[in-house]
């Protein structure tokens, strides 16, 4: 990190390490906010139908890097959506020769497009061992979705009831606890040792449940796994800012056209890849630890995944006066509203170089 006047930060490019980027039309909208400033991001197999298969990955993958922006080198990593039938030997080959990195757990029914996702944990260890076997990491969507737990808890529930079994039986596994909402999802990492990371979004950095809440209910703050009260905010905050490089950004950016969200059952995610970066770096300033935002940005991650952290440089300057919020933006389908950090924003990206 390079300051001039405390101004101006100069840091190698940041990579997301949990990004929904969707297909077709909405993929083509909303990737150019992520290539113009990320070197690499973890791409989320939610797809409908998901993205289950080395082959559905390798498909996908092109689609993306046909839609990038001419002379962008932002590289797409995937991901393959775990599922009972998902077949060892077609991670190990993904893994080995293809651009996917790592397979993701989502327990059936948690989340948006989760239904072809995972009911009976044992069924997935034989998918497990390979990737305990190769080094490959295993990315959890951490919520149990038994209907007599309240949704508040499904994290922590879901910390002793599903993780401490799958970490004891698989010590070596490399996994990421994504989108981390909890103190004790926190508590829980911390515990670990360097096989375990978590991602945590700009958004649960700077809103809990009232957000959402209070005043009216609020669509564009619901997504899941759902904010929770203000202690656990904090503890993000503390987690984040800390420096340990068990903590890293994962946006989950998560876009949805504004009819799918403003419905009597509107969808989860919200869309902050827009101003994803000037968030986290307000955090990180009121926090007072802006000595940290590199590695939280660009270095724990690369380190966690065995890849070299991105050569190019990535420049944000602060402006005393508050930065103009971004509010949507176009499809022909409709329009996506860009998350609204509900606190003043100075850090502007000024540039990708090099
Ligand atoms: C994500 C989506 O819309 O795909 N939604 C969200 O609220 N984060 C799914 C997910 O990551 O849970
Ligand atoms: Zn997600």
């Amino acid at each position: 990190m390079t300051t001039a006047e405390h101004a101006q930060l100069t840091i190698p490019l940041p990579d997301d390490w949990h990004l929904h980027l969707r297909e077709g039309e909405m993929m083509r909208t909303v990737l150019p906010f992520t290539s113009r400033h990320f070197g690499r991001a973890i791409v989320m197999p939610n797809l409908a139908p998901p993205v289950v298969t080395r082959a559905d990955a390798v498909r996908y993958h092109s689609e993306i890097t046909a839609a990038l922006p001419a002379g962008e080198h932002f590289k797409p990593l995937m991901t393959l959506y775990l599922t009972e039938q998902t077949d060892p030997e077609d991670v190990r080959a993904a893994f080995e020769h293809s651009d996917t990195v790592a397979v993701k757990l989502y327990p059936a029914g948690a989340t948006t497009n989760s239904a072809a996702g995972v009911h009976d944990l044992e069924k997935i260890f034989p998918v497990l061992a390979v990737m305990e076997e190769i080094g490959m990491p295993f990315l959890v969507h951490g919520e149990v979705v038994d209907a007599d737990i309240d949704i508040f808890d499904r994290e922590a529930v879901f910390i002793e009831r599903k993780l401490m079994p799958i970490r004891q039986r698989f010590p070596h596994l490399k996994i990421v606890f994504e989108h981390l909402t909890t103190r004790e999802g926190v508590a829980y990492v911390r515990s670990c040792d360097s096989h375990t990371a978590a991602t945590i979004t700009p958004h649960h950095l700077v809103i809990n449940r009232n957000a959402m809440l209070v005043g009216g209910i609020k669509p564009h703050y619901y997504c899941l796994p759902v904010a929770k009260r203000e202690q656990h905010r904090l503890a993000l905050r503390e987690a984040a800012t800390s420096g340990d490089p068990r903590f890293f950004l994962g946006t989950d950016s998560a876009p949805h056209l504004n009819q799918a969200k403003e419905s009597a059952c509107g969808c989860a995610g919200v869309f902050n890849v827009a101003t994803a970066l000037s968030i986290v770096a307000q955090v990180f300033e009121d926090e007072q630890a802006l000595s940290q935002f590199e590695g939280f940005v660009s270095r724990h991650g690369p380190a966690f995944y065995d890849m070299p952290v991105n050569d190019r440089e990535l420049t944000l300057i602060r402006h005393d006066d508050p930065l103009p919020l971004p509010k949507k933006v176009s499809t022909s389908e409709g329009e996506i509203t860009i998350f609204d950090p509900m606190i003043a924003l100075h850090w502007e990206v000024v540039e990708a170089a090099g």
